[in-house]
């Protein structure tokens, strides 16, 4: 049976729902608390929650963008809609302080911050009040101050809370999903299922978290014959610190990524908490941030600078490709067909100093202007043994410096070092103006990222 577990009552899925997001769904069901505000994941008007494992295996409820979410990728789950977080009548009291504290007024957001602070609220850790946890819900009139009231009030949830109780149970066990029709889909558990669909239908298109294909699907009516879904690929999850590497597999979602690398990677700590929203982290992924090749996507320049490389899978052979090979031009990687992005590596020890910077018109929830992520190796001695300077948003590709990275090699990181390498810097790339910057303005800030580097780093290197 196709189905998935809606507000505690079972709803099948058919093949001609597949396709449509969970949100149009929702509301073609007469659920229409759940409202689409712009329909590319940048409101959180659309949010839902999915009771999800996490990476430390508990069970927790995540609020994801509903806009963003094929309903394909539902089936077998257990969601809740605002219509569905009441108790016999009751209100919950996420939303009896949103009455009390005045957080609502027109009232459009307001299911999209219940669904959030509902997430937060059965938080296992969590600990005060973490603006994270609506760092994804915008509001156009209330005003933050009486929303975030509401999200320093929370209380805890006493042991007889049914929606308590459920966290102590099973998962939902999540099956393989084939829904033939007009318009297919296909959410399999394992790459053998992978490769035999993607023998039969090569022209298949791929998602794994579906932040862009889905946005593609919303905004530009891209319609595709049969989609195939990584999300649950056995293979492609699960992330391990060993000897020599960190693995963090493609289709893991970047929140899941968050505790693995928390107070080790000092890179990935700074550059997750930048990338988009947590509605947007629940389900991104990094083979989806690096499948899609964007020049301005937020991992490349930071993994760059890690040395990082890619296992790629195909029903034929498994390889490795540095990063530093894997896009070709703009939008074109070295994949070839029918192969796939299974794991990044990276590579252990973990260069001594690193440092993430991302520029955007606003420090949360947005796209980058330039982004860079710089690392650097020293001897004994002080001197650099060995640089990364990467950056997005300044070619068609995410790329690194290399007459600046080698420049720095060999001599102290001092204002000597900085000082010879500006130049080669200011000529470094021939970046495009459009709307998020002019070539100049992106020009500059390779070179002065870099400064702001040397800058940040000089006491650590003292
Ligand atoms: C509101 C919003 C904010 C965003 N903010 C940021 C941001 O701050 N920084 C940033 O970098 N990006 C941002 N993005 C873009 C997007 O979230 C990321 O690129 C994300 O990592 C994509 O992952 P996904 O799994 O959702 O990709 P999907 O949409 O599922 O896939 C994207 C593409 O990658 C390919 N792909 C997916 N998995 C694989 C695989 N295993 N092997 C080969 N190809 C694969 C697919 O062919 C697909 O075309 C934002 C998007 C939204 C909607
Ligand atoms: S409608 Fe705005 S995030 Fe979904
Ligand atoms: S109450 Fe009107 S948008 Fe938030």
């Amino acid at each position: 049976m196709t189905s998935f577990l809606l507000n505690g009552q079972r709803v099948q899925v058919g093949a001609q729902d597949a396709h449509l997001s969970l949100l149009q769904f929702l509301r073609e069901r007469g659920l229409t608390g759940t409202k689409e505000g712009c329909a590319e994941g940048e409101c959180g008007a659309c949010a839902v929650v999915l009771l999800r494992r996490d990476a430390r295996g508990l069970l927790r409820y995540e609020p994801v963008n509903s806009c963003l979410l094929l309903t394909g990728s539902v089936v077998d789950h257990e969601v809740l809609t605002v219509e569905g977080v009441a108790d016999a009548g009751r209100l919950h009291p996420v939303q009896s302080a949103m009455v009390e504290l005045g957080g609502s007024q027109c009232g459009y957001c307001t299911p999209g911050f219940v669904m959030s602070l509902f997430a937060e609220y059965y938080r296992p850790d969590r600990v005060g009040y973490d603006p994270e946890a609506i760092s994804g819900n915008l509001c156009r009139c209330t005003g933050y101050r009486p929303i975030r009231a509401v999200a320093e009030a929370l209380g805890t949830p006493d042991g007889a809370d049914p929606r308590q109780r459920r966290l102590q149970l099973a998962p939902p066990a999540l099956g393989s999903v084939s829904l033939e029709g007009a318009r297919s889909f296909h959410r399999p558990c394992s790459l053998d299922e992978v490769f035999a669909m993607l023998e039969r239908r090569p022209d298949i298109a791929i998602t794994s978290g579906g932040s862009d294909l889905v946005v593609e699907m919303n905004q530009r009516h891209r319609r595709f014959d049969a989609v195939l879904s990584l999300e649950n690929v056995t293979e492609l999850r699960g992330m391990a610190w060993t000897a020599d590497s960190l693995r963090i597999g493609a289709s893991n979602t970047l929140t899941e990524l968050e505790p693995v690398i928390a107070g080790k990677v000092p890179i990935l700590e700074q550059m997750l908490p930048l990338f988009s929203s947590r509605l947007v982290r629940n389900r991104a992924t990094l083979g989806g941030n690096l499948g899609t090749a964007s020049p301005i996507g937020d991992s490349p320049p930071a993994l760059l600078a890690l040395d990082a490389s890619l296992e790629l899978v195909s029903a034929a052979a498994t390889r490795r490709v540095p990063l530093a090979d894997f896009f070709l031009g703009y939008r074109k990687t070295a994949l070839a067909p029918g192969e796939l992005i299974a794991a990044v590596l990276i590579p252990l020890p973990l260069p001594e100093v690193q440092r993430f910077y991302k520029v955007s018109k606003r420090v949360l929830d947005d796209i980058s202007t330039v982004a860079a992520g710089f690392s650097l190796r020293r001897g004994t001695d002080g001197r650099v043994e060995s640089a990364r300077l990467a950056y997005g948003g300044v070619a068609a590709t995410p790329v690194r410096a290399h007459a600046a990275e080698d420049a720095l090699v060999g001599r102290p990181f001092d204002d000597e070092a900085e000082a010879r390498v500006r130049p080669l810097l200011e000529g470094a790339f021939a970046p495009l103006d459009d709307h998020r910057g002019s070539a100049d303005y992106r020009r500059a800030m390779v070179v002065e990222l870099f400064s702001k580097f040397r800058f940040d780093t000089s006491a650590q290197l003292t």
